[in-house]
């Protein structure tokens, strides 16, 4: 018995649900079934918009002969090869003979292929932007290439403003009696499914979707009829977004994925460990066990969720299974712009956090965290530190307004939060200057070329700096460029003290000096740079000059030293007080000021940074 849905006054579904399917495609498990679309429009010509799975062909060839009531079918709009929506082709040849088959020259191809029967005395062959007027409509074909398969093409429908998207805009699941995504509470109830089938189907070619989405943007959409799932005619563009971001890459919300594959429960503990400290952190978190959860929910979870953790134990010397066909499945559809840790256990020889790094390191634009825990069989307590330390390395790649417990709001439009500025990333610089006889030298944050022709940089310097004077006075100057191996003592050396009243070069054991001159710092940086300045800039408390590039020479193939990276690596850490004395210590170079309250305008006596950049010990 026929079972057909009207969608528009001569537009009807002629489809079939089964929900007898155990894996569509033979790898992704369909417990709530699976529908496959075919949509019939009754014009002056009829048209079919492709066929469906073997499987419920009798159910649709019920359908069809329904709806056309006795009327020939005229054409047959094959979109998509995939045999999901072309199994019952040969069937309708036999049934309307005078069927003419409407295709593109790849599906063509594909259609010998697959079939063994005369095709080429009945098909009309369309290309991009083609039309097939039928009387009231106008239909235009719009090439979807990859939007799963090669050949794949779109239908609008001009007159009533439909598109027919094949694979696109698709979910998995069984129509239950409704047709329109707006008869369900899609958000709720099926979202998660038709992002499992969005990234599970065509998630590895992003590029192609966003390149029929550029094309739909130019065309007005009423109504959108998929081969899977619900038809949209309400809140498209709400559906659209989802895609944009899906074919982005661009996570949907911000919070941790937990995978973990354990074979004895130790690397679970390990990460239900870290999923406590994450949410004491406030992040939000979801975990799955890969050797239990079907990897296309866990793929569709890692297009959902911001950052992603991969715990794993060493198997055969690898990693574990079920972890390995995830990760796998993760690389082969493409996952990119995330955030990822990686845990690994081993009881001898633990490599599999290092195949995981190694396989998501070639994937695009993933932040693979430096804090690898590596487990020997359980985690000790003695490894309690390290597990809060990936929580709080985690959790500080997270805006704070994701972080429960924090406003959340945005900002005021005129806040200005200073801490933000620490954000801005610097390298660290010897500021070298010549007066007379006498040598002096400053550190800096400030040196950045801003053109190339001429080779000009700029840099501020603090007019409290006996160098600022200097330069001020001779209109030259060094910059030697600190890299990662630079010691403390340097920063002591040229930060903490000042020329006016001391030698910075005495004691130092070099003597080196640019063409110019003024003195450079030789060791522990990996280029110097000498300056003419040309023009200088009065901003208050400091000057800004401009100057051109008079000799620039590499010294090292070392990293340059940046700020982030004096702070984590360079700065001693401040040390716990034999008795707990109040006070505040300056963010920059550690000086303690003893006392209850730090004056408002307190001025480091070490690094002439301000109250703002000191903190209560
Ligand atoms: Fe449902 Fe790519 O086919």
């Amino acid at each position: 018995m026929h079972c057909t849905k009207k969608v528009t006054s001569d537009l009807t579904w002629v489809g079939a649900n089964d929900r007898r399917l155990a894996m569509f495609e033979g790898v992704y498990s369909v417990l709530d079934g699976v529908s496959y679309n075919s949509y019939l429009l009754c014009d002056e010509k009829t048209v079919l918009f492709d066929t469906v799975d073997k499987a419920v062909q009798q159910r649709f060839l019920e359908n069809i002969a329904e709806v056309l009531g006795g009327r020939k079918l005229d054409y047959l709009v094959v979109q998509h090869m995939e045999p999901d929506h072309s199994a019952a082709l040969w069937h309708l040849t036999t049934r309307y003979p005078e069927m003419q088959i409407v295709c593109n020259a790849k599906t063509l191809a594909f259609i010998k292929q697959f079939n063994d029967f005369d095709i080429d005395s009945r098909v009309h062959i369309v290309k991009e932007n083609d039309t097939l007027n039928t009387g009231q409509h106008t239909l235009q074909f719009i090439m979807a290439p990859m939007v799963h398969w090669p050949e794949v093409m779109v239908t609008y429908d001009a007159t009533d403003k439909i598109l027919f998207s094949a694979d696109a805009f698709g979910c998995f699941g069984a129509l239950n009696g409704a047709l329109f995504a707006d008869e369900v509470d899609f958000a709720k109830d099926y979202m998660d499914e038709a992002r499992r089938y969005y990234s599970n189907i065509v998630g590895k070619y992003g590029t192609q979707v966003k390149a029929l989405l550029k094309k739909a943007s130019a065309i007005p959409i009423n109504m959108i009829c998929p081969l899977h799932g619900f038809v949209w005619r309400k809140n498209i563009s709400d559906f659209v977004a989802k895609y944009l971001l899906w074919s982005d890459y661009a996570p949907e919300e911000y919070g941790v994925m937990i995978a973990y594959a354990s074979v004895y429960g130790n690397t679970e503990n390990a990460a239900e460990i870290l999923a406590s400290r994450l949410r004491d952190n406030g992040i939000k978190t979801v975990m799955f066990d890969a050797s239990v959860t079907p990897a296309s929910e866990i793929v569709s979870a890692a297009f959902k969720w911001s950052h992603l953790v991969f715990a794993s134990t060493t198997y055969n010397a690898g990693i574990f299974v079920t972890m390995e066909a995830l990760i796998h499945d993760l690389t082969a559809h493409n996952i990119q712009n995330r955030t990822v840790a990686v845990i690994e256990n081993g009881s001898w020889a633990a490599t599999s956090g290092g195949l995981i790094r190694e396989k998501l390191g070639k994937c695009r634009n993933i932040n693979i965290l430096e804090n690898t825990i590596s487990i020997k069989s359980a985690l000790k307590t003695s490894q309690l530190a390290e597990i809060e330390a990936m929580a709080d390395a985690i959790t500080a790649t997270f805006p704070q307004a994701a972080v429960a417990g924090s406003s959340g709001a945005a900002p005021a439009a005129n806040a200005v939060e200073s801490a933000t500025m620490f954000k801005l990333s610097y390298g660290l610089f010897v500021l070298t200057a010549k007066e007379g006889e006498k040598d002096n030298g400053c550190i800096t944050n400030t040196a950045a070329q801003i053109t190339t022709s001429p080779l000009r940089l700029t840099v501020a310097v603090n007019k409290a700096n006996f160098t600022h004077d200097m330069i001020v006075h001779t209109g030259e100057f060094n910059i030697s460029i600190l890299a990662e191996s630079a010691p403390f003592r340097i920063f002591q050396q040229f930060g903490f003290c000042s020329g006016r009243d001391s030698d910075k070069f005495a004691d130092c054991g070099y003597t080196a000096r640019a063409a110019n001159g003024i003195r450079y710092v030789p060791e522990h940086t990996n280029g110097v740079i000498a300056a003419k300045v040309t023009e200088s800039f009065d901003y208050g408390t400091h000057t800004l000059f401009v100057a051109d590039i008079t000799q620039a020479f590499v010294l090292s193939g070392e990293p340059s030293a940046t700020y982030q990276y004096y702070f984590n690596h360079i700065k001693p850490k401040p040390q716990a007080p034999k008795e707990q004395k109040k006070g505040f210590v300056c963010k920059i170079c550690g000086y303690v000021y003893e006392g209850d309250a730090l004056p408002g305008d307190f001025i480091c006596p070490l690094c002439k940074h301000g109250a703002e950049d000191f903190e209560p010990m």
